[in-house]
């Protein structure tokens, strides 16, 4: 499977003036979810831990506290923000989850947080995932979902929301309902112990969720005219939206799906 441009060229670019505000406004919206998630399944004191695509690096900072006689490597495309974050156990490497090699069998838990459903390669990458867990290791894997943005009762959000999702699967082939069907890839990669959840956060109010999805329709808006003129008037509307106190939608779900590498093949 191919797209015509990958996830950060154009799309999503670090060098966005916004970019790192989005992806902290993302991590003040996710973290506590999967941070929950993650302590429920029970972390170990010495595991070594792997977190895919780490963005600002929150919870890759988070785990390094977790596992004081363990590690965390923090990998992604653009390290800027994950090289200022000097926590002991917490090792940072410039890694493309699709195009380098991982090393297998290594690691306790992997987790991958608004990564893969970037990813046209996605099912060659859960499968390099699996094989990099060591038996009984732990994959969390967590992606945008859109089908909430349906119901929405505004029809200028809910355009705006569907025209981030169109424009995103045209340029690098995002798929945001591939995570409406958590957790069957994990079970067809042979995952035992699988489960799944979905977490929809109110967009509005200002909130965290809101000024996530505004820096992402600002930073989109010339992909979306070009890809579908039609939608301005809403992706205008919606920014307006988005930056009203007394305005609340529901935009992506959280879908969040969990399984454990067998111990005996
Ligand atoms: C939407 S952000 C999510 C950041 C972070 N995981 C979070 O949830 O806060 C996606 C991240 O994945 C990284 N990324 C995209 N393609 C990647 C690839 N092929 N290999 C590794 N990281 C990638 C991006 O650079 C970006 O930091």
């Amino acid at each position: 499977m191919t797209a015509p441009e990958r996830y950060g060229e154009s799309v999503l670019s670090p060098e966005w003036h916004g970019e790192r505000e989005r992806l902290v406004a993302m991590a003040e919206v996710a973290d506590a979810t999967t941070i929950r998630i993650l302590q429920d399944l029970g972390l170990g004191p010495d595991w070594d831990c792997l977190e895919v695509g780490a963005g600002a690096g929150t919870i890759a900072a988070w785990l390094a506290g977790q596992v004081p006689d363990g590690s965390v490597l923090a990998t992604d495309i653009d390290t800027r923000w994950l090289r200022a974050i000097g926590v002991p156990a917490l090792h940072v490497t410039e890694h493309d989850i699709v195009l380098d090699p991982l090393p297998e069998s290594a690691f306790d838990l992997v987790h991958a947080r608004f990564v893969l459903e970037h990813l046209p390669e996605r099912d060659a990458v859960l499968a390099k995932l699996c094989r990099s867990l060591r038996p009984g290791g732990l994959l969390v894997i967590e992606s945008i979902a859109s089908f909430p943005i349906a119901s929405g009762g505004t029809p200028a959000f809910r355009d705006a929301m569907h025209a981030i999702e169109s424009t995103l699967a045209a340029t690098i082939g995002t798929d945001a309902r591939w995570p409406r069907t958590f957790p069957a890839p994990l079970l067809a990669h042979g995952l035992t112990g699988v489960s799944a959840s979905v977490h929809v956060p109110a967009t509005g109010g200002r909130n965290a969720s809101a000024r996530c999805w505004s820096h992402t329709l600002a930073q989109l808006r010339p992909r979306i005219l070009e890809h579908m003129p039609r939608a301005r008037p809403a992706v205008d509307e919606a920014l307006r939206l988005l930056d009203r106190p007394e305005f609340f939608e529901l935009a992506f779900a959280t879908a969040v799906c969990w399984g454990r590498k067998p111990t005996s093949p």
